[in-house]
């Protein structure tokens, strides 16, 4: 469309912050070549109250051990103001949006007792986690649903470094967007201080009207159930275009979650201003230079913002539409989702980033078993949409629909494939995945990946000591709910 190139034009200008004029980047040349003259970015702090915008709740630790985190948890209905000066009855972990902050470092055991105050039954998954099986938290599969007024315990331990998330795994596209996800951080010591201040960025959207009200849960028939169904309300950690302040040169390490239930997250920046670092499983072997951040639901990524914007210039972070198959960018308009306010104080030359983070070794693939996965649609009514993996509807899935089996100490290679008109973020629960890319050989964990319209991807899966019943499933969460799920067996 002809107004494609106004609106990415756009995109880069108030993405990159050249909200004040247009000498950005005769300034940013400046401010390179005085560079020597800067004083070094680890020696000047934060500006003052930089992140209060964005703060997270940390939950109260029950257990003296400074190895043990033992919390309570409790999923209830809260009144929050989203839209001004209206009610909305969100569905909280622990009365905030979202819920607080699981942190730990790699080896310390969570206990988590959940009680359910909701009006549904409910259970958490703990997601991209290598968690025992029993606390997975997949209804059906793993435990039953927690009923409403029950109490059910999760107990494990932090087995690797990285930024996870928590949600509920019943019904969970109405569950996911009235209120309940929560962050998880797992420290490694090894990292402390290696990328500077840290804020853990946690996005999703709500379906709620301009009173506040939540639409339904299923709006737009088989259209809604096709496209997966965005909330109109941006939300980073619960707030609506919260401020961020920072100053230029200055870099932060960004956490990025994406929580939304249907929404891809796509921001696009100028060169130099975002660096990666990490992924769903920690951090990558090598910083690799960024323009371009893109979550699919679920999906994590860990990057080091360094901003460029002048002194006391103010710019805006643009949610920008990703292409997920038929159409789904057409006619969509950016939108706001966090103001980067740059301090007017002196900028400071900015650090440089270790040219190694870890080594992440390849999974050994010689001697793997193949197994195709498919992601289908199989039927379309208005309103009756049926989705599956294999044809199978995993919505009737009980223990004799097992789509996939593995056994402990194998490696898989898995051939998925994607022959629908719609990208589906693929999910694996309680392991992680390397996607076999032969143009980028370089290895990563993963547990949630894109799958384009009309794509297929080769991943390979190692499965450790932890048999049992998992989950694999679109986290489209609308389509998930609509059978795109299905179990995989691992036997001892
Ligand atoms: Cu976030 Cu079954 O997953
Ligand atoms: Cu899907």
């Amino acid at each position: 469309m002809p107004r494609d190139v106004p609106l990415q034009s756009l995109a880069l200008l108030l993405a990159l912050g050249a909200c004040s004029g247009s000498t950005a980047a005769g300034a940013g040349n400046a401010v390179s070549a005085g560079i020597t003259n800067l004083a070094p970015a680890a020696s000047v702090p934060q500006p003052a109250g930089w992140a209060d915008d964005l703060a997270l709740r940390v939950p109260t630790d029950l257990n003296p051990d400074p190895d043990i985190l033992e919390i309570n948890l409790e999923a209830r209905i809260t009144e929050m103001e989203i839209v001004p000066g209206h009610k909305t009855p969100v569905w909280s972990y622990d009365g905030g949006l979202p819920g607080p902050l699981i942190r730990g470092k790699v080896g310390d055991r969570v206990i988590v007792h959940f009680r359910n105050s909701l009006p549904d039954s409910t259970t958490i998954h703990w997601h991209g986690m290598r968690v025992p099986n029993h606390v997975d938290g997949a209804p059906g599969a793993t435990q039953p649903p927690i009923a409403p007024g029950a109490e059910f315990t999760y107990d494990f331990v932090l087995a690797d470094a990285g930024t996870y998330w928590y949600h509920p795994h019943l019904d969970s596209a109405a569950q996911v967007n009235w209120g309940l996800y929560g962050p998880i951080v797992v420290d490694d010591p090894a990292e402390a201080g290696m990328f500077g201040d840290e804020l853990v960025l946690m996005l999703s959207d709500m379906s709620i009207d301009e009173t506040g009200a939540f639409t339904p849960s299923r709006t737009g028939g088989a259209f809604g159930d096709l496209f997966g169904r965005e909330g109109e309300v941006l939300l980073v950690n619960g707030k609506v275009v919260p401020e961020l302040l920072v100053r230029q040169g200055k870099p932060q390490r960004w956490r990025i979650i994406n929580a939304a239930r249907s929404r891809y997250y796509s921001f696009r920046f100028s060169p130099g201003v975002i660096t990666r670092i990490g992924g769903d499983g920690g951090l990558i072997e090598r910083p690799e230079p960024a323009n371009l951040i893109k979550l699919v639901p679920g999906e994590r990524t860990d990057v080091v913002f360094t901003p460029q914007g002048n002194p006391g210039t103010e710019m805006t972070l643009l949610w920008q539409p990703t292409d997920r198959g038929y159409g789904s960018t057409f006619n969509r308009p950016l939108e706001p989702v966090m103001t980067i306010r740059t301090v007017s104080d002196a900028p400071v030359a900015p650090a440089r980033l270790p040219p190694e983070l870890r080594d992440v070794e390849a999974i050994d693939t010689v001697g793997a078993t193949r197994q195709f996965i498919d992601m289908t649609i199989i039927s379309v009514e208005d309103d009756a949409v049926s989705m599956g993996i294999n044809g199978i509807d995993g919505r009737h899935h009980d223990h004799e629909q097992v789509i996939l089996e593995a056994r402990v100490g194998e490696t898989q290679i898995w051939e998925v494939r994607n022959d629908t008109d719609f990208a589906h973020p693929f999910h694996l629960h309680g392991f992680f995945f390397q996607v076999l890319d032969p143009a980028d050989p370089s290895p990563e964990w993963k547990d949630t990946v894109d799958l384009p319209a009309k794509s297929s991807l080769r991943l390979a899966v190692y499965f450790d000591n932890r048999p049992g019943l998992w989950m694999i499933h679109c986290h489209i969460l609308d389509h998930a709910e609509l059978g795109m799920m299905g179990l995989l067996r691992v036997l001892p």
